[in-house]
């Protein structure tokens, strides 16, 4: 709709060269600050996801300020990924390349029940590193994975290409090049 694109167009912010040269980065800050904007993008996303989801994965941090809406809209459950050493017991790992340098995230021991429909959530579809990473972790639990979605996808990433063929995935902002 063209709120939608308004609500894209003049809230999400570009800076060129963060956090490294040749990243542009994508501020959603302005998104989260404007109350009538968050809870419109929120409602749109909902609609856009597959149905009957059980549990939302969101990746820190960017993952957890727009997946855990998201999860409490659809009357699922939230996990979260977390950055290396923030979970305790016996979290699994995956280490993974970043556009800009190398994370290792964590996943909650025993976090998800086998066979429950679960959705990947990000803000951000890039390289696809962070969500390959997050879907690995998610499926190790034998859970339906019913797809992958993003805020915002840079086409020009190839980030898409790097997720498992048979996972279903949605953006509600895809930028070309
Ligand atoms: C950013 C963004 C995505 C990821 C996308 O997270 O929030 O999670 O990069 O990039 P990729 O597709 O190339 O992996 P970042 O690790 O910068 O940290 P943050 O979410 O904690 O801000
Ligand atoms: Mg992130």
């Amino acid at each position: 709709s063209a709120r939608l694109a308004e609500i894209l167009a003049t809230r999400i912010d570009e800076y060129p060269d963060f956090p490294a040269p040749g990243v542009l980065f994508r501020d959603i800050t302005p998104l989260l600050r404007d109350a009538g904007a968050f809870r419109e993008i929120i409602a749109h996303w909902r609609a856009m996801v597959p149905a009957g989801v059980e549990y939302v994965v969101g990746t820190e941090a960017r993952g957890f300020v727009l997946g855990a809406p998201l999860a409490y809209e659809l009357g699922a459950g939230f996990i979260p990924v977390r950055k290396a050493g923030k979970l305790p017991g016996s979290p699994a790992s995956l280490r993974y390349d970043l556009e800009y340098g190398s994370a290792e995230v964590q996943i909650p021991e025993g976090s998800l029940p086998a066979g429950a429909r679960t959705l990947v959530v990000d803000d951000l579809l890039a390289t696809g590193g962070t969500a390959a990473a997050t879907i690995e972790l998610t499926r190790s639990f034998g859970v339906e994975l019913v797809g992958a979605s993003f805020l915002i996808e840079l086409e020009g990433l190839g980030g898409r290409e790097k997720l498992p063929a048979d996972v279903p995935v949605t953006t509600v902002w895809s930028i070309p090049d």
